[in-house]
C-alpha cells in the first residue's frame, strides 16, 4: 500500500520518516511506503484523480491545501466539515474520504494534562489551526475565549462556536485560564525571539501550549516554564496528529513511542543546523 502527504512546499515534512518508521513496527504492514510529492494547485484535482485512479490508501494533506481538496472528495466527515478543513483522505475503495486530525493533535496533549471539561482555555490566533483548536476544545466542553489582534476574526470565529473573544492587547489579562494555546506561527525560526505573552501575564499552574515546533522550546515557552507553567511543544500536536491519521490509513493502532523518537531525533538534528517549518499542523 502506497500513503502519501501533498502540499507545495512539502520536501521538508516529516511526515514520511514518522509514517514508513510507524509501518515498520507491524508485519503485515512491511510493503506499506509513504513519500512526500509536492503538488501545485493548478494540478490538485487531477492529482486527485490519479490517486483514486492508482488506490494511494492514505493522504496526508498539507499547507497550501487544506481548505482546496474539500471540493474533490467524495466525503468529508463532520469534524473536518466543522472546522473547514480537511488534513487526512483516505481512499476507501475508490471514494475519497476526508477527516481533519489537527483538532485531536491539539486536544490529545492537552488531555494528558488536565481535564478539558469544564476547564477554561484561551486560544490565541483566528486562523486555520485556531479552528481546529477551538472546535477540539469545545468538542471536549472546555470553555474557549479566542484572543486575537484583530477581533473581528476572534468574534467570527467565537460565534460560530458559541465561545468568547477578545482583542489581544498588550496588557490582556491572561490569569484566570487554565491553559493557553498558542496557535499562530509567532516565535517561529527566524524569529524565535517573539512571543505574544509576556511572563508577567502568566500565572503558576496554567499550562501553556504553542503549536510552533521550530524552534522546539519558543520563547513563550521558555519563560512560561520559570513561572511555573507546563509547556507543550508544537511537536507534540504534530505527533499527535499524525498517530491519529497512521491509524485512519492502516486501522492499526500508532506505535507511537517510535514515532516519537524518530520526530525529536530529526527536529533536534534539524534545529541544530537551523531548521525549517516549525507549525504544529504542517
Ligand atoms: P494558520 O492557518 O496557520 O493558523 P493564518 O490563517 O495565516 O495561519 O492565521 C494567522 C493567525 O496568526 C491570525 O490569527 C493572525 O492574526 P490576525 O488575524 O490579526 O492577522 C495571527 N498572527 C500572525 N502574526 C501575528 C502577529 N505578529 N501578532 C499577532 N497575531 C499574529
Amino acid at each position: 500500500m502506497e500513503c502519501r502527504v501533498i502540499g507545495d512546499p512539502v520536501s521538508h515534512s516529516l511526515s514520511p520518516l514518522m509514517h514508513s518508521v510507524g509501518y515498520q513496527a507491524y508485519e503485515s504492514l512491511r510493503g506499506w511506503s509513504y513519500a512526500a510529492v509536492r503538488v501545485p494547485a493548478s494540478e490538485l484535482e487531477a492529482h486527485l484523480e490519479d490517486i483514486r485512479k492508482d488506490g494511494v490508501r492514505g493522504i496526508s494533506v498539507t499547507i497550501p491545501h487544506k481548505q482546496a481538496v474539500m471540493r474533490f472528495l467524495d466525503r468529508v466527515e463532520i469534524q473536518a466539515q466543522r472546522i473547514g478543513a480537511v488534513n487526512t483522505i483516505v481512499n476507501q475503495d475508490g471514494k475519497l474520504v476526508g477527516y481533519n486530525t489537527d483538532s485531536d493533535g491539539i486536544v490529545e496533549p492537552l488531555k494528558k494534562r488536565f481535564e478539558l471539561a469544564g476547564s477554561s482555555v484561551c486560544v490565541i490566533g483566528a486562523g486555520g489551526a485556531a479552528r481546529a483548536a477551538v472546535y477540539g476544545l469545545a468538542s471536549s466542553k472546555a470553555t474557549v475565549t479566542v484572543v486575537n489582534r484583530t477581533f473581528e476574526k476572534a468574534r467570527a470565529l467565537a460565534r460560530e462556536f458559541g465561545c468568547d473573544a477578545a482583542e489581544l492587547s498588550p496588557d490582556f489579562d491572561f490569569s484566570p485560564f487554565n491553559s493557553i494555546v498558542q496557535t499562530t506561527s509567532v516565535g517561529m525560526e527566524p524569529h524565535v525571539e517573539s512571543t505574544l505573552v509576556r511572563a508577567d501575564q502568566l500565572r503558576k499552574g496554567q499550562v501553556v501550549f504553542d503549536i510552533v515546533y521550530v524552534p522546539l522550546k519558543t520563547k513563550l515557552l521558555s519563560i512560561a516554564e520559570p513561572r511555573g507553567c507546563a509547556t507543550i511543544s508544537g511537536w507534540e500536536m504534530f505527533l499527535a496528529q499524525g498517530a491519529r491519521q497512521f491509524e485512519l490509513f492502516t486501522g492499526k493502532q500508532a506505535p507511537i513511542d517510535m514515532m516519537q523518537t524518530v520526530v525529536l531525533n530529526r527536529l533536534s538534528e534539524q534545529q541544530i543546523s537551523k531548521g525549517r517549518n516549525g507549525h504544529g499542523s504542517r
